[in-house]
């Protein structure tokens, strides 16, 4: 029996602390029939009704894992824009927030009229960041893909490239301040063109210790005070887009830092990324998937992140950025087969 009282957001709260409550009665030894009571008297917690979120990425079809290359044309530069199927699922979700982003964002540039290059894609360059050169993105190619937004309703997240003007000074360290110029064209092209961004997210994986690269707190704190202004010369304080960071993993000192430097009101959200199933190619995805003490785990950085938040930055609020269960795309006789579980 349930009794509920209240909004739509607590609604599904509830919903979602029976659904949570399922696999501990299953899994205990004596099966009984059990009642579940939720007072719905008092919200203990709030999701947005965008929560529901897919990532689209930049790999081009050579990036590869282990033995596989899996991505073919699923890329934001390649895959196939006016596929009905895609229109189809991503209204089917409606209202399916999209993040533009993964590895290679910090090494996207856009093609405005000052980027001082030709716009060529990304060629595999053992030198560069994840084994691949800088690549650029046409207008052209950002019109049809904001063709596809409006068509479809979807909420647009857009993961800005964070390492722009910056130098590697370490080994997966970079420094030196943020280039904004390439973006804030981007940005004015955007406005100019009146396609909606729900949020702008400035770098993936870049907190902490890094993929691939990092970047001190002190330094992207001051980055997004800049990135704030931009957006607050851009857009009109009605419609103005969440400004989210750092699109990466939680790590205590570094996100308290980065909410300290950028201050109030700049990062809306803390994005952070979970990939609490290990590497695509682990054996041990299966178990993992169907271990409830190993996915409660989880839990623990998710009480962290809230703590940070409520200490260092009472504006923010702690984001999901990325969540793909097993990281490196996944692995053959793992992503391919089925098999769920409860989150
Ligand atoms: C930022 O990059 C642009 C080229 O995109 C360049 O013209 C400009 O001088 C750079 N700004 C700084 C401060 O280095
Ligand atoms: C926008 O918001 C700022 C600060 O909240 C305020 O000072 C300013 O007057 C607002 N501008 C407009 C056009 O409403």
């Amino acid at each position: 029996t349930t009794s509920f009282a209240g909004g739509g957001s607590m609604r599904l709260w509830s919903l979602l602390l029976l659904l949570v409550c399922l696999p501990t009665l299953i899994l205990s030894e004596d099966y009984s029939d059990v009642t579940v009571i939720v007072r719905g008297s008092k919200t203990i917690a709030a999701t947005s009704d965008e929560f529901i979120c897919a990532t689209l990425d930049w790999w081009p079809p050579e990036k590869c894992n282990y033995d596989q290359c899996p991505w073919g044309k699923a890329s934001i530069l390649n895959m196939d824009l006016t596929n009905p199927l895609l229109a189809k699922v991503i209204q089917a979700f409606s209202p399916l927030r999209i993040r533009v982003g993964g590895s290679l964002q910090d090494q996207v540039v856009y093609e405005t009229p000052n980027l001082g290059s030709p716009c060529r894609p990304f060629t595999k360059a053992s030198s560069g960041l994840f084994g691949f050169s800088k690549g650029c993105i046409t207008m052209e190619r950002w019109d049809a893909m904001n063709d596809l937004f409006l068509n479809t309703g979807a909420v647009i997240t857009f993961g800005l490239n964070a390492l722009r003007g910056r130098k590697q000074i370490r080994k997966g360290v970079w420094g030196g301040a943020w280039n904004s110029s390439n973006a804030q064209e981007f940005m004015e092209y955007t406005v100019s063109m009146n396609y909606p961004i729900d949020s702008w997210e400035f770098g993936n994986e870049l907190s902490g210790s890094g993929i691939g690269a990092s970047v001190g707190a002190e330094q992207y704190g001051k980055d997004l005070v800049e990135l704030q202004k931009i957006v607050d010369q851009l857009y009109e304080n009605s419609s103005k887009p969440l400004v989210l960071a750092p699109g990466g993993f939680y790590d205590k000192q570094w996100f308290a830092k980065l909410l300290d430097v950028s201050g109030p009101n700049v990062v809306r959200g803390m994005t952070h990324h979970i990939y609490n199933l290990g590497a695509g190619n682990d054996p041990h995805v299966a178990n993992r998937i169907l271990d409830p003490q190993h996915l409660s785990r989880v839990s623990d950085t998710f009480r962290d992140l809230q703590l940070t938040v409520q200490r260092h930055g009472p504006w923010s609020a702690p984001w999901v950025g990325e969540a793909g269960g097993a990281y490196n795309s996944g692995s053959r006789t793992v992503s391919n087969t089925f098999l769920d579980s409860f989150w």
